[in-house]
């Protein structure tokens, strides 16, 4: 694909008062990135010189994409004097001959959808769909199979209104149709904006040639409230599992759980039903149980869950890690750990048995501290570990035990619990003889 054919210009200045929410649009995540991520990623495969419109939050938008990209242009609109879709282009300056102009709130683009616009060459090529419910798009105003406008909803006759092909908000432009009309536009409207739809009315009466190109709402959906963010998400979901398991990853009901993109599977893995798994977590030749759920860890080799909880930066490799277990921080190597345990900041060598109900009391109130627990240590049900704490290998620390000491060395059995006593037929004293 030649990189340098076509300018992408994204605008993700505007607020997004239909969001209800003090974020930017643009911001708000699908499948963990922010929308505005999932639009870039596209657009830089097609793209060697794409420019993002910003203004509201713009500090934060920025930043956040520059973590993401190297090497895309900003521009800041100026929203005040200028503002609309159209207001935001004004300041744009484009390298190439062809521009492809994309609203920032359709983070269901792929590079792939947009091939379509880059080999016609009408002068303004857009988008429309046909939608059963056309509520909240500019509508398309066709006569005589061309083009003649798109009129935006708070602007429309009733007749107008009832028209169900909208403007989808993708069009290519030569750079001779922008630099031309957009200046020209006025914000002579119901919401006083300069939109950038009102260049297709001027560029028809100058007999410009326009092509409307179908798309699918599946990929140009535009997000405009967070009932529109969640189709959203549930279409980035399917292909992301989609895509999981033509790569080889087994999953049960897959439409019960979430996989965050960038999730990485490899070798022979199984999801079963209702799991999350979260930002930058590898998965190697794994098997994740029911309900569990895994956020920024790495797997390899082992079996977690059902209903098991990894927390950022656990590292898991050759391991069992039971029901209502949680994990943070950690490094557990050959190590069973088979219910009802917290283990974090913690160290755990190989052939090592944390029994159940086991905690690492990691946590004095004002400081974290590490638990490093050696090879084939048995620690028996019921234990806490108070850290900083290191036991060493071949240690056996009896149930009900808590560990104080600093150091627990080789070949030692740790016991803390008081000795039984029985008292004779106290129950009997207590509640009475039935
Ligand atoms: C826009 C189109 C509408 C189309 C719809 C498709 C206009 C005037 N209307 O409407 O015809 O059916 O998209 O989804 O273009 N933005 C700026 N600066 C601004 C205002 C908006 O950069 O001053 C950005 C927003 O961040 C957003 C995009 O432009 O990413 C679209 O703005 P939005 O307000 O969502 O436009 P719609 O009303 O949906
Ligand atoms: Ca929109």
């Amino acid at each position: 694909m030649n990189k340098d054919k076509i300018s992408i210009v994204i605008l993700a200045a505007g607020q997004g008062s239909r969001m209800k929410s003090t974020k930017a649009k643009v911001l708000h995540s699908i499948s963990g990135k922010p929308m505005l991520y999932h639009i870039i990623k596209s657009s830089v495969e097609i793209s060697d010189d794409v420019t993002v419109v910003i203004a509201h939050q713009k500090e934060s938008v920025k930043e956040q994409m520059n973590s993401y990209f190297s090497n895309i242009t900003f521009v800041v609109q100026d929203a005040k004097n200028f503002p609309g879709t159209g207001g935001a282009m004004r300041d744009v300056r484009v390298k190439n001959e062809k521009v492809l102009v994309l609203n920032g709130d359709m983070p269901l683009i792929t590079a792939d959808s947009l091939k379509g616009f880059l080999d016609s060459d009408a002068d303004i090529i857009m988008s429309i769909f046909n939608l059963v419910n056309p509520d909240g798009y500019g509508r398309v105003i066709i006569e005589n199979t061309q083009v003649q406008k798109i009129v935006e909803q708070k602007d429309a006759s009733a007749d107008e209104l009832k028209v169900t092909t909208v403007n989808a908000g993708v069009y290519a432009f030569s750079k001779s149709v922008i630099e031309k009309y957009i200046p020209l536009l006025n914000n002579d409207n119901a919401q006083k904006e300069y939109y950038l739809t009102d260049v297709i009315a001027m560029a028809k009466e100058d007999r410009l040639r326009i092509s409307p190109l179908l798309v699918e709402e599946e990929y140009f959906k535009g997000i405009n409230s967070k009932l529109d963010l969640a189709v959203a998400e549930e279409i980035m979901q399917n292909r992301i599992k989609s895509e999981l398991m033509k790569s080889g990853v087994i999953m049960q009901l897959p439409q019960t759980t979430y996989i965050e993109d960038g999730v990485i599977f490899e070798g022979e893995c199984i999801v079963e039903n209702g799991c999350r798994i979260t930002g930058k977590t590898l998965i190697v030749n794994s098997h994740i149980k029911a309900g569990t759920v895994i956020e920024d860890s790495i797997v390899k080799n082992s079996d977690v869950g059902p209903l098991a909880h990894l927390r950022p930066a656990s590292f898991i490799e050759d391991t069992h890690i039971g029901n209502f277990v949680e994990v943070k921080k950690s490094s557990l190597k050959g190590v069973k750990a088979g219910h009802l345990s917290y283990i974090g900041d913690a160290q755990i060598d190989e052939g090592t048995n944390i029994g159940a109900g086991v905690i690492t009391c990691n946590y004095d109130g004002i400081n974290k501290h590490k638990t490093i627990i050696g090879k084939n240590v048995f620690v028996g049900s019921d234990s806490q570990l108070i850290a900083p704490i290191t036991i060493e290998d071949d240690v056996m620390v009896a149930a009900g035990t808590t560990v104080r000491s600093g150091k627990i060395e080789s070949g030692h059995l740790a016991v803390s619990s008081a000795k039984l006593r029985t008292i004779k037929d106290f129950y009997y004293k207590f509640f009475g003889k039935k």
